[in-house]
């Protein structure tokens, strides 16, 4: 293949690694997009993956087992040699992933700064396992040089765990004398300016990115808030049309690539999947697929749902709230508060409104196979996806792929990068509880010709901008470093 081979690193492998009931080691799958999406090209092009495999130092020997043999997961071509993990010590893994990934940059990247906090010695970590991550991706660039010496490997750095690794990836091999591209992917979205600059460390952060040679965001708007910060704090020469950020004489090119899902699998998956049972063939179900998360608006849509029924009591009975809160960042204290908040709220609803036949709220706190969400996405009548912010959100697109019978209608929040691309979709601003309850009644009692059109334009788009189409696009725009 023409395509050079990649070491991809993130902060997770593509799955987690457990022990099964006789202590032998296993691979767990994790569900996204990513893993989906990039793993066969890291199979294909024999590249490697450098990751968390969801274990210590403490409990670990650093051994990957092979895929079971019955695996039919997008990893299960990734053989144990392809796999590099980052194993370390407890203590320093939660000051980096839980006191600064997940208490300082999610919520300031999501323009959450109440929610941040800022602690020198959190950074400091954050900083150290970016050097840890570093040295072991020069490991997997030495081990792809090892069997083709001709080749240049593309170093593809993933997500808010990994602002701070290009620098030392960079230094590191000129030291060598080992060429390399480098390119990173944010996944979440890229704040304006005000917002950065509450970073104590914004400028060495900013740097940090720019040791690559090609940044992608989402959308547009991303790519802009990152020029902008550069030019701003760094004082860096920019150019906004081209998307060009000139630092230590070196030109970064950034880019707008809009991740998406593997279309057609959520099509087959939808299309075997059973029914969802319901309490009688009139229900209309009413669905929303989330990890709990702050960002992801729950609060504030399941008071819109209880306005709704307040207003419009005739769905009482009729409509049938499901939501699917998957447990995410357990040890985090704004994570436990919120699952308390949601528990309680919808303790009040069901409450107030149930009937001996009927609840308003089905609330599932748990994660739930893409099989399964196949069959709530296909048989659900209207899909809420309204995060307070969300850097591109694939729910909404996994609704609009399963959609395959009677057509739905997906209500969508401005705030995640999805909504700048998904026009048909009703757009709601979560924050106007009134107004959402509006919303979610007209999109109960839409006439079936307009459902149709707008769902068959939502499916349309992302049948043609399906995630390979995001990944050649990705490729299109790091093979122009080499040529
Ligand atoms: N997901 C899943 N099981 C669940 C809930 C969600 O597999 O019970 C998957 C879902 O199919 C989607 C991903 O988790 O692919 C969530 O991606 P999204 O971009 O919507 O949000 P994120 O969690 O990345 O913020
Ligand atoms: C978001 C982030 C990913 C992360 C995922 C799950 O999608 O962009 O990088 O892997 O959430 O969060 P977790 O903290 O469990 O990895």
């Amino acid at each position: 293949s023409s395509t050079s081979p990649m070491v991809v690193v993130a902060n997770r492998l593509p799955f987690i690694i457990t022990k099964d009931k006789d202590g032998n080691l296993v691979r767990k799958q994790c569900a996204g997009g990513l893993v989906t999406a990039v793993a066969p090209v890291v199979v294909e092009t024999e590249g490697l993956w450098v990751g968390w495999s969801g274990l210590h130092k403490e409990d670990s020997t650093g051994e990957i087992p092979e895929a079971d043999p019955l695996d039919q997961s997008p990893t299960a071509g990734l053989k144990s040699k392809q796999v590099i993990p980052v194993c370390l010590p407890k203590q320093q893994f939660d000051d980096y992933y839980n006191g600064c990934c997940n208490a300082t940059f999610w919520p300031l990247f999501h323009s959450m700064p109440d929610r941040a906090i800022f602690q020198a010695d959190k950074w400091e970590a954050y900083r150290q396992v970016n050097e840890e991550f570093a040295v072991l991706t020069v490991e997997a660039v030495k081990k792809l040089k090892e069997s083709n010496p001709d080749s240049v490997p593309l170093v593809w750095l993933h997500d808010y765990h990994l602002m701070m690794a290009a620098n030392s990836i960079r230094d590191m091999c000129d030291n060598l004398g080992l060429q390399i591209n480098m390119a990173f992917f944010l996944h979440i979205p890229f704040p304006s300016w005000d917002i950065m600059r509450l970073f104590p460390w914004d400028d060495e952060l900013l740097q940090g990115i720019l040791g690559c040679d090609s940044v992608g965001f989402h959308v547009e708007d991303y790519c802009l808030n990152f020029i902008d910060c550069c030019q701003r704090r760094l004082g860096c020469r920019v150019d906004r049309e081209q998307m060009l950020v000139e630092h230590n004489s070196r030109t970064v090119s950034v880019h707008p690539l809009p991740i998406s899902i593997p279309y057609e699998r959520f099509v087959s998956l939808a299309m075997k999947a059973p029914q969802v049972v319901k309490n009688h063939d009139q229900e209309q179900l009413l669905l929303g697929v989330d990890r709990l998360d702050y960002t992801k608006g729950l609060v504030h849509r399941i008071l819109a749902f209880e306005t709704l029924l307040k207003k419009h009591p005739e769905h009482i009975e009729h409509v049938t709230f499901l939501q699917v809160a998957v447990p995410s960042r357990t040890d985090v204290k704004e994570y436990q508060e919120l699952k308390e908040e949601l528990d309680q709220l919808i303790g009040r609803i069901n409450g107030q409104f149930s009937t001996p036949n009927w609840s308003p709220i089905r609330y599932i706190y748990g994660c739930v196979s893409q099989e399964e969400l196949a069959a709530f996405y296909r048989d659900s009548s209207v899909a809420v996806v309204t995060p307070l912010r969300d850097g591109m959100n694939l729910v909404a697109k996994e609704f609009v792929a399963c959609q395959t019978g009677e057509p739905g209608v997906l209500i969508l929040s401005p705030f995640a990068g999805a909504g700048s691309s998904m026009h048909e979709a009703l757009l709601v601003n979560p924050y106007e509880t009134n107004e959402f309850a509006d919303v979610i009644h007209r999109a109960l009692t839409m006439p079936k010709d307009e459902r149709e059109l707008r769902m068959k334009q939502l499916r349309r788009r992302e049948r043609e901008r399906d995630v390979n189409f995001w990944l050649t696009s990705f490729l299109k725009s790091v093979k122009s470093l080499s040529d």
